[in-house]
C-alpha cells in the first residue's frame, strides 16, 4: 500500500488539540471517525475526549464539525470557544 506523504499544512492540522482539557488531537478524533464512531458519544468513549474540566464545551463543537466532514481533517484554522465560567480553577 503506497501512503500519501502530508503537507506541512495537514500535519500541523493533525497534530493540533482539539480537546484542551484531555489533550486529545484532532488526528486522533478522525482516526475515532474514520474507524466507525459516528457521534460525539461515541468519538468522546474512543478517544477519552469530552469529559474534561469544560464538559466538552470547547471540543464539542468541533467533534460535532469533524463528524460532518466525515473524519476529514480540518485545514482552515479554528477556535474552540472558552469562557471563564469553563475555567475550573
Ligand atoms: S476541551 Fe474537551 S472536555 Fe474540555
Amino acid at each position: 500500500m503506497i501512503e500519501k506523504k502530508l503537507s506541512i499544512e495537514e500535519i500541523k492540522a493533525k497534530i493540533k488539540v482539539v480537546c484542551i482539557c484531555k489533550g486529545i488531537k484532532q488526528g486522533r478524533i478522525c482516526e475515532a471517525i474514520q474507524n466507525g464512531a459516528d457521534t460525539i458519544e461515541k468519538v468522546n468513549k474512543q478517544t477519552g475526549s469530552g469529559d474534561g474540566g469544560c464538559k466538552a464545551t470547547r471540543c464539542g463543537p468541533v467533534i460535532k464539525k469533524l463528524l460532518e466532514n466525515n473524519g476529514k481533517i480540518i485545514l482552515e484554522p479554528y477556535e474552540t470557544k472558552v469562557d471563564d465560567d469553563d475555567l475550573d480553577f
